[in-house]
């Protein structure tokens, strides 16, 4: 080869003397130059990064020296290599523009020196994203080499948060480079199994085609588990989180080579992307009904350690998911596709399962071949197999061979169990040769292959598929796990039609501020008493939860429960304050709870009583006596007219039950029910006085909602009672008080 015709490849890694640098990207750089060498290029290579000449050069120093041989070279052949590797890469300060522009000088010096033509230059950015936009600028305006030679820039994910964020960096980056110089990375597509399952589908067309739909597939698996956990990367992952980073990404790029069209030429980029976008966009919408998510429990200590935060902090970034995804098409329509990743978990596997149903059904012989599950997996890597392969059930049929030079077939079988079959049950086909994704990408930069990268409108679209999820999800209280074989089946999920649950109850989390353990509900004090507070969906289910325990010990003890429910906007309407307006009418209480609750709850209606505030067709007049009335049966049916619980709500006003600011409590010593004047509509009212409340063995308080924070605010500064605020004197005698605070309200 003429060197001269060739040219030379200046390759910059922008990050160094990073992390990802230290662990992948020399090591492929050093793999490219072992492969390419004496084939025609010559290369140099540049790590930048922000510290000067002086400090950079030592680190970069360290990580060459540890460079690992690539298994093809021999001993002498390798020291060889890398010595004449050592000496094409050096250190280069990249933090002003002046670094680049010195960069740029410098590459043009040396090629002008040597009298060689300049090919291309390659920028790797291993860098946080949030620097892309300004490298992106400095590489346009200074490092673009001359028109005849080539400019490509590597990114790596997270391209983006979300959607909108993801075209804000996709329209800052298309404003310095052009679409062909950007390489997205998406390390998964640099996986050896990966990258054939396309060539894989086209070799065995023939066979495949007739089983490759809903006919046939029973469901579909796409796993990556992991028994690491967060630790040390808490600044990004907390961020992100699992769904951003795994499934929105590496995930879905498998499912989508796996059940996208196959395209006719497997070298067309633009055929390939073009079904991929077809694929995403017949995805069906996907929101919380069709995820679970969980956090491993050491997470938020180490998220409140990492992120300097105070004990009382908790994060809602999920580090499980498990999402059911459907395809909107005829091909496809109906069948499961199983999403699923996390941290600290049991074990270490990747790999994407095809489940066929079987129509065979074994009466004898379980281990008959026709009785074994039949499938087809695309094994990624660790697991029980320890090794990238691709696995054919034998009762299937015998595949092709994906690639004849560099995969093998394997026919020495392990006692090993992969996915419920014994490894003797499969045809196996594995790389002759292990690579590792990076080195196998970073080759792919190097010969200008854009399919094995993101591509823009790819990039959009998955974010455009995940987007809405990941914004319901916001908001959901991810289940605690304890993290490795401990989980046992608390993460197992499964199918409720197109949905998905957790197969199993968890056990409400509970944090005490200041101790290790993690959240579900939060709890603390507020105002000496105790308070339980969450997002109004699990605060309300917490509730309901506590006043089934109530319900239930005062059965087993006693036989019958007392329960006494008020009016309001949050906890909703019941029987222990009353506008006096009839019972049919839609300003009832009563008429409320009916609709809400009892209608729905197998309760005698002889257990349910109303407060009479509809007397000889006369609302609320004192002479009917309806509240001497409601007392009497108070005390007929309530043991020394306690009830078990009573729940009330606060109004903005800091009022409870029917007991207002201006309410006159005169003869509240001795009555258990009076009738009371409203400032609002319905103006008159009935309702059990403060005797009767902190009469009450448990009183629960329910607030709710932003326009409550006010409120919630000003309460926790009040000591003791405040005749402003009628809730304050809410105080049960021998009983317990607890509020049940969301955190709108809580927090505003
Ligand atoms: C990375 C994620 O992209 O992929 C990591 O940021 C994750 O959190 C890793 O551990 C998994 O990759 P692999 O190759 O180990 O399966």
């Amino acid at each position: 080869f003429d060197i001269t015709i060739l040219g030379h490849v200046t390759v910059v890694i922008v990050g160094g003397t990073g992390d990802l640098a230290r662990k992948y990207l020399w090591q492929g750089f050093f793999q490219l130059y072992a492969d390419q060498v004496g084939k025609g290029h010559t290369f140099s290579f540049y790590g930048g990064a922000l510290s000067t000449t002086e400090k950079g050069t030592p680190l970069l120093f360290d990580i060459l020296k540890e460079l690992a041989c690539p298994a093809e070279l021999s001993v002498e052949r390798c020291a060889l290599v890398k010595d004449q590797f050592l000496h094409l890469s050096k250190y280069h300060q990249l933090k002003t523009t002046e670094d680049y522009e010195n960069l740029s000088q410098q590459i043009k010096q040396q090629l002008g020196q040597e009298g060689i033509i300049e090919a291309g230059r390659l920028f790797y950015l291993s860098v946080p994203a949030f620097a892309y936009a300004d490298i992106a600028e400095k590489i346009n305006n200074t490092c673009r080499p001359p028109s005849e030679a080539w400019l490509r820039v590597v990114l790596e994910k997270p391209f983006g948060h979300n959607l909108y964020s993801a075209q804000a960096l996709d329209k800052k980056l298309s404003g310095q480079l052009k679409e062909e110089e950007m390489y997205r990375i998406d390390h998964y597509l640099g996986k050896q199994v990966v990258s054939k399952i396309l060539p894989f589908r086209k070799e065995n067309k023939k066979l495949l085609d007739p089983i490759w739909n809903k006919h046939h597939i029973e469901r579909i698996e796409i796993v990556l588990k992991e028994t690491l956990d967060a630790k040390g990367r808490i600044q990004f992952y907390d961020q992100y989180g699992v769904i951003r980073d795994v499934l929105q990404n590496h995930l879905t790029e498998v499912m989508t080579l796996m059940l996208m069209n196959l395209p006719a030429n497997l070298s067309n980029s633009e055929e390939i992307l073009q079904n991929k976008l077809n694929f995403l966009a017949s995805l069906q919408h996907v929101d919380n009904s069709n995820a679970v998510v969980g956090q491993y429990q050491a997470y938020n200590g180490e998220v409140q350690e990492e992120l300097n935060k105070t004990k009382d902090y908790f994060s809602l970034t999920p580090t499980f998911a498990g999402v059911v995804i459907h395809v909107d098409n005829a091909q496809y329509e109906g069948i499961p596709i199983f999403m699923t990743s996390g941290k600290a978990l049991d074990e270490r596997v990747s790999y994407a399962r095809v489940l066929f149903k079987s129509n065979v059904f074994c009466v004898q012989d379980p281990n008959n071949v026709q009785c074994k599950s039949k499938q087809i997996i695309f094994y990624l890597g660790h697991g029980t197999l320890q090794y990238p392969a691709i696995l054919l059930s034998k009762n299937l049929f015998k595949p092709e061979l994906v690639s004849s030079g560099d995969w093998k077939e394997v026919t020495e079988y392990k006692d090993v169990n992969v996915l419920g079959l014994q490894l003797s049950d499969y045809y196996i086909q594995s790389p002759v040769t292990p690579r590792e994704a990076y080195c196998e990408l970073i080759s792919h930069v190097f010969f200008g292959r854009k399919d094995s990268f993101i591509s823009a409108e790819g990039l959009l679209a998955s974010w455009e598929f995940w987007t809405p999820l990941l914004e319901g999800l916001s908001r959901v209280f991810p289940r605690v796990y304890p993290g490795g074989v401990d989980n046992g089946n608390l993460l197992n999920f499964q199918l409720k039609g197109h949905q998905v649950a957790f197969s199993h109850e968890a056990l409400v989390n509970v944090i005490n501020p200041g101790a290790e353990d993690n959240f579900q509900v939060m709890q603390g004090k507020y105002r000496s008493s105790e308070m339980v507070s969450a997002w109004a969906q699990e605060l309300v289910e917490r509730l309901a939860s506590d006043l089934l325990l109530a319900a239930e010990e005062a059965i087993r003890e006693e036989g019958q429960f007392h329960l006494a429910l008020s009016g309001g906007s949050s906890p909703v309407a019941l029987l222990l304050d009353e506008r006096c307006v009839p019972h049919t009418e839609s300003g009832s209480n009563f008429r409320s709870i009916h609709d809400l609750l009892l209608q729905h709850i197998r309760i005698p209606y002889f257990n349910i009583h109303p407060m009479p505030v509809h007397l000889t067709q006369r609302l609320c007049v004192e002479e009917d006596g309806g509240p001497t009335l409601y007392e009497k049966e108070i005390k007929k049916h309530v043991n020394g007219s306690s009830f078990h619980y009573i729940l009330l709500g606060v109004g903005q006003d800091g009022h409870t039950a029917s007991l207002f600011q201006d309410t006159k409590l005169e003869n509240d010593e001795e009555n258990l029910v009076i009738l009371t004047e409203s400032p609002n509509k319905p103006h008159q009212r009935m309702s059990l006085t403060f005797t009767a409340i902190n009469r009450a063995r448990r009183v629960g308080v329910l607030i709710m909602g932003k326009s409550k924070h006010e409120l919630v605010s000003q309460l926790s500064r009040i000591k003791g009672e405040s005749s402003k605020y009628p809730i304050t004197k809410v105080q049960p005698k021998s009983g317990t008080l607890i509020w049940y605070i969301d955190y709108d309200a809580l927090l505003g």
